[in-house]
């Protein structure tokens, strides 16, 4: 729970690389996510090239972390891995979650931009990275060591009135 509560979206990163561990460490946890029939449907693709981090940055306007992340991770969908149509949006979303939580853990910093349904975001990265066409880009996670603190970000999110017990009207 400590690691869900003080999570928080990183923008802004230090100079300090990420070492292949710390990356190796992310991926096992996105990895151990569930998914629908275990299909597993998530690939990852790590950049750490500033150029690729620069033509993103030209496809998505709101990817402005990548001018300080060390890295950028990728989450595609397999879809050809699929065992039940459409349900990787989902399998991957839990390993991006996943990932993100064990940056806190890390004392890393991350946050998540979004690709998929965005179609010219994702024609405009599938080209970028030269993705297979049964390789859908979902999201990217920018990581890096913070340069902004996690210190007093709880931020209380719990509405009740977004509970419905049994049926809606209740
Ligand atoms: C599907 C999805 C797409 C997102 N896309 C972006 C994005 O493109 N750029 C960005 O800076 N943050 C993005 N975010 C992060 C959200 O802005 C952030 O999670 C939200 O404001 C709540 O803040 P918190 O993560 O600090 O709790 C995205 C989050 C999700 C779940």
């Amino acid at each position: 729970m400590n690691e869900i509560n003080i999570r928080r979206s990183i923008r802004r990163f230090t100079d300090k690389p990420l070492t292949d561990m710390q990356i190796e460490q992310l991926l096992k946890a996105a990895m151990q996510a569930p998914s629908a029939g275990n299909a597993q449907t998530w690939e990852f693709v790590v950049v750490k090239n500033k150029n690729t981090f620069l033509k993103i940055m030209n496809i998505h306007p709101y990817a402005t972390p990548l001018q300080t992340a060390d890295t950028a991770i990728v989450v595609c969908g397999n879809t050809r891995r699929e065992r039940y149509d459409g349900f990787w949006v989902q399998d991957c979303s839990a390993a991006i979650q996943n990932l993100l939580l064990k940056a806190v853990s890390l004392n890393l910093g991350a946050v998540w931009l979004g690709i998929h349904p965005i179609q010219e975001r994702v024609d405009a990265l599938s080209a970028l990275l030269e993705l297979p066409k049964d390789i859908i880009p979902l999201g990217i996670v920018a990581v890096g060591h913070p340069a902004e603190g996690y210190e007093n970000q709880y931020i209380d999110r719990f509405h009740p009135e977004y509970i419905h017990n049994e049926k809606w009207s209740k």
